[in-house]
C-alpha cells in the first residue's frame, strides 16, 4: 500500500525515464546518421538502461495496487552540435533525473513510506553510476578536441558497450532480471 500522493509522483517519475529513453533514442539515430557508429551503440544501450528504469518503476507502483498512469512523452531534440553536445546534454538531462530522483525520496521519507524508500535506493546509486560515466565521456572528449583521430577511437571504444539489463519485460520485471 503507498499513498496515491506517491503513486502520482511515481507515475510521474515512468514518463522521466521514458523520455530519457526517448532522448538517448535520438542521439543514438544521430550517431548513425554522422557515421559515429560506437556512440549511436553507446546511446542505443542507454535507451534500454532507461526502459528498465521506466519498467521497474512500472511493475513497483502495479505491485502496490495503484494505477499506472502514463502521459504522452514531450519531443526530443533531432540534431546536436558534436559528439561533446550529446554528452553534455545527456549529462545535464541525469542530473535532473538525479534531483527528480532525490525529490521522490524526501517525499517518501515525508510520507514514512518505507517500502518505497527502500525501492528508490537502488535508483539513488544508479543515478551516481550514470553521471560518473557521462563525466568520464565528457573529459575524454574534451581531451580529443577537434582530432578526429581521437574521435574514432573513442568510437571504438563505445562501440564495445552490451546491454547488461532485461529488455523482454513480457513476463514482468523481476522475472526478466532474475
Ligand atoms: Fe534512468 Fe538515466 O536515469
Amino acid at each position: 500500500m503507498i499513498k496515491t500522493e506517491m503513486a502520482a509522483a511515481l507515475n510521474e517519475q515512468i514518463n522521466k525515464e521514458m523520455y530519457s529513453a526517448y532522448l538517448y533514442m535520438s542521439m543514438s539515430a544521430y550517431s548513425n546518421k554522422i557515421g559515429l557508429k560506437g556512440f549511436a551503440n553507446w546511446f542505443m544501450v542507454q535507451y534500454h538502461e532507461e526502459m528498465y528504469h521506466a519498467m521497474k518503476l512500472y511493475e513497483y507502483v502495479q505491485r502496490q495496487g495503484e494505477d499506472v498512469k502514463l502521459e504522452a512523452l514531450a519531443t526530443p531534440p533531432a540534431s546536436f552540435e558534436s559528439a561533446l553536445d550529446m554528452f553534455t546534454q545527456t549529462l545535464t538531462h541525469e542530473r535532473y533525473i538525479t534531483q527528480s530522483i532525490n525529490d521522490l525520496m524526501d517525499l517518501a521519507q515525508s510520507l514514512k513510506d518505507h517500502a518505497t524508500q527502500i525501492f528508490l535506493e537502488w535508483y539513488v546509486t544508479e543515478q551516481v553510476e550514470e553521471e560518473e560515466n557521462d563525466n568520464d565521456i565528457i573529459q575524454q572528449l574534451n581531451l580529443i578536441g577537434s582530432n578526429p583521430h581521437g574521435l574514432l577511437m573513442l568510437d571504438r571504444d563505445l562501440s564495445s558497450r552490451m546491454t547488461t539489463v532485461p529488455t523482454d519485460f513480457s513476463k514482468g520485471v523481476e522475472a526478466a532480471a532474475a
